[in-house]
């Protein structure tokens, strides 16, 4: 199997990349930060320098990976930007960074991967539970999850535009114990990667355009 992860310096996107490892995959995976990408190799995928919020360097990611046919890929950098219980305005700054990764990022890489897929491949992207507008609650965090609702769009378009050509789903991971999850969340990286692993290992055609928790469940908007 062929994989490619993006985002993988650490937290879920390094677990994706140790457990398909672990599983035998031929793995590329990327990160921003030289240390990282030595880790990286250090766990023997292919180390790739990438940040998604930048333009150039997003345009050089087809060329970095021209003649890979990819079975899996996730699209997994985010970002999550202040954290508010409001309506505080976000500042441009704020807004461009958590946007610009979470957002216009799948939006320019999604492209091209288009064109490293292998036949029938999976496509996933790290969206939230929090992008979710059905059941919503809490306001906390309005630009994160503003994000996360618009990535679950992008994978929607993406779905339709890969139709027969691959399976594009959005994932919730569960609230999980990284960096960003914090200490607290419920369930640890291996958790929520296995789960997901068995998710994309099962998903079917039909069910392209859908947004899954970690452990199968279907999700609503
Ligand atoms: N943890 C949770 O409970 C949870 C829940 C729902 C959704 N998610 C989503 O799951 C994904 C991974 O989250 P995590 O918990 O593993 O977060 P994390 O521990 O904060 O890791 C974030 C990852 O994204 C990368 N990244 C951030 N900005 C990037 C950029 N501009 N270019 C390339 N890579 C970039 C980071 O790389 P650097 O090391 O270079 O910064 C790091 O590898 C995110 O999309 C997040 O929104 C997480």
């Amino acid at each position: 199997m062929n994989v490619l992860i993006i985002g993988a310096s650490r937290g879920i996107g390094f677990e994706f990349v140790r457990q398909y490892r672990a599983a035998g995959a031929h793995i590329t995976a990327t990160a921003r930060e030289e240390a990282a990408l030595a880790r990286l190799r250090e766990h023997g995928a292919r180390a790739l320098r990438l940040d998604v919020a930048d333009a150039g360097s997003v345009s050089g990611l087809a060329w970095l990976i021209d003649g890979e046919r990819f079975d899996v890929v996730v699209v997994n950098a985010g970002v999550f930007g202040p954290r508010t219980s409001g309506l505080e305005a976000p500042t441009v700054a704020d807004f461009d960074v958590v946007m610009h990764t979470n957002v216009l990022g799948p939006m320019r890489l999604l492209p091209q991967i288009a064109e490293a897929l292998a036949p029938g491949a999976r496509v996933a992207i790290m969206s939230s539970q929090m992008g979710a507008l059905a059941g919503r609650s809490n306001p906390a965090s309005w630009l994160y999850r503003a994000s996360k609702a618009a990535v679950n769009s992008v994978m929607k378009d993406a779905a339709l535009a890969l139709a027969g050509k691959a399976t594009v789903i959005s994932f919730h991971p569960g609230w999980v114990r990284t960096d960003m999850g914090g200490a607290q969340a419920d369930i640890d990286t291996s958790t929520s990667i296995a789960g997901m692993r068995t998710v994309l290992a099962s998903v079917k055609p039909g069910d392209t355009g859908s947004f899954f928790n970690y452990d199968g469940q279907r999700l609503d908007w």
